[in-house]
């Protein structure tokens, strides 16, 4: 296993490993709590998943921000993303950035203008409020579902595409994100 904490040419650092196995966790538990909220409202074990949701939700916020400026940070030393495929797929990274970040931020939003206290991660975030303000409601209301479904989505075309490159083409890319290093 490499140890290097930076970024490489032929890998990612531990740093940008623990990013992305810790969220690759996180966003496990979200998926199952959404998709559960979706098909089975009101049962004990969507109050179970759903119940940290919001927690869950607020942590992958944190850890997407600190996580996009270490690969700032890194930019100039991580593998290289030539050609038109890895270009496509460095698009695809940008999107999921934006998303981890817009996802959680416009539900939020919808927390401060509605009139129902909000706590995440057992800190007190907003107090209620007497009168809802309807733009922020409706905002979350119309796009943290949609855009939730979108990343989650573009994840699993991540996962297919991660795997197509390993296993299809014996490009070995996972070890790069696994052991830290593709040469071995
Ligand atoms: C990256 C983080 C997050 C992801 C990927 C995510 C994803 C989702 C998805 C896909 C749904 C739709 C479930 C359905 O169709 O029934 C949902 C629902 C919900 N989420 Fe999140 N969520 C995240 C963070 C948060 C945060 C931080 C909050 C609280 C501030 C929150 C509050 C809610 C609420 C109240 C609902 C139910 C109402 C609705 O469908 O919009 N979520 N979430």
């Amino acid at each position: 296993m490499d140890t290097r904490v930076m970024d490489h040419e032929h890998g990612y650092g531990l740093a940008s490993r623990f990013f992305h196995w810790s969220m690759f966790l996180l966003l496990l538990w979200q998926i199952t709590s959404a998709v559960l909220h979706y098909a089975l409202d009101d049962t004990a074990i969507t109050d179970f998943f759903f119940g940290f949701h919001f927690s869950n939700g607020v942590l992958i916020l944190v850890l997407a921000v600190l996580r996009g400026a270490w690969g700032l940070l890194n930019l100039s030393r991580r593998p290289s993303h030539a050609g038109a495929l890895n270009r496509l797929a460095a698009l695809g990274h940008v999107a999921m950035y934006l998303l981890l970040i817009a996802v959680p931020v416009v539900a939020i939003i919808r927390a401060y203008g509605s009139t129902r206290p909000f706590s995440a991660l057992g800190i007190d975030i907003f107090a209620s409020r007497a009168n809802e303000i309807a733009w922020m409601t409706d905002l979350g209301g119309a796009w943290h579902g949609f855009l939730g479904w979108t990343l989650f989505a573009l994840i699993a075309g991540h996962i297919a595409m991660a795997f197509m490159h390993t296993y299809a083409w014996k490009e070995p890319l996972i070890a790069r994100m696994t052991k830290g290093d593709e040469l071995g």
